[in-house]
């Protein structure tokens, strides 16, 4: 097994494990320092592209970023999310994970469950592909972003799908918009950890989108902690850069070069 992986296993019950999201080299480099685990996730689409949701994001999209996302990361467990659509059938997810594995040299992939692709993951795993699942709120299959198993029927249910991604091998399990008490049980009864998002502090591991623990995605869900309003820096910046340039106070004899002075 692959020793990050490893590492991240042996955190369980011991230290939370630390998750952010990355599409790009500067970003990743930053995080790499800090975190457990890096995440190219396909919210990429929303956040970077302006898209309405992930579902037209493309496999090529995923593995341009990741390879940027690659070249800061020294660390930090390096996971990409399969775009839907890249893993409706065990012929065409191997064939798609593999791609991504070999090209970005990455850690594992992430696949969303829609309660039935178990046989997926066993597969991919079984072909050495290490797999992260990701359950409750999957915006590739759910069209309402609500909170999941709030009630004892819908617990359950979820618990069930859990074990099941436990059980076809999955090192690891997102949690999205999972009721506290969904969370609970869920990561006590799994071996592997579970990584919250929107999902209380039960989890074994936390993850944000990074673009909104900055404040610069524009789109802040409810469970969003903002630890920095990165919006208002860079307008601050940009329009102070706008003034100098009208006023002509930028750019004195430093910002720029002449033939005596080139450093
Ligand atoms: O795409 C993504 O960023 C994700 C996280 C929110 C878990 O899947």
């Amino acid at each position: 097994m692959n020793k990050k992986i490893k590492k991240i296993l042996f955190k369980k019950n011991k230290t939370k494990i630390v998750c952010l999201t990355a599409y790009s080299k500067s970003i990743a480099k930053i995080l790499d320092k800090f975190c457990d685990i890096v995440l190219v996730g396909d919210s990429m689409a929303n956040v970077l592209y302006g898209l309405k949701n992930t579902h037209t994001l493309s496999l090529k999209n995923i593995i341009q970023h990741t390879l940027s996302v690659k070249k800061g990361i020294s660390k930090s467990l390096l996971v990409v999310d399969m775009p839907k659509g890249t893993y409706q059938n065990v012929k065409i997810a191997k064939k798609n994970a593999s791609l991504i594995k070999s090209l970005t040299k990455c850690d594992a992939v992430k696949i969303e469950s829609n309660n039935k692709n178990f046989q997926i993951i066993k597969e991919l795993v079984k072909s050495k592909i290490p797999v992260m699942g990701h359950i409750g709120y999957t915006p590739q299959f759910k069209k309402n972003f609500k909170i999941e198993g709030s009630t004892g029927e819908k617990l359950k249910k979820l618990n069930k799908e859990a074990l099941k991604i436990e059980r076809a091998g999955a090192f690891s399990l997102v949690l999205e918009c999972v009721a506290p008490n969904a969370s609970k049980t869920i990561t006590k009864s799994l071996k592997i950890p579970t990584i919250g998002i929107g999902s209380s502090s039960y989890c074994d591991g936390q993850i944000l989108v990074t673009d909104d623990m900055l404040g610069l995605s524009g789109f802040y869900p409810k469970f969003v902690k903002k630890y920095l309003d990165l919006n208002k820096m860079i307008t601050k910046a940009v329009k102070r850069y706008t003034k100098e340039v009208r006023n002509n106070k930028f750019p004195k004899k430093n910002n720029f070069l002449n033939v005596t002075r080139i450093r």
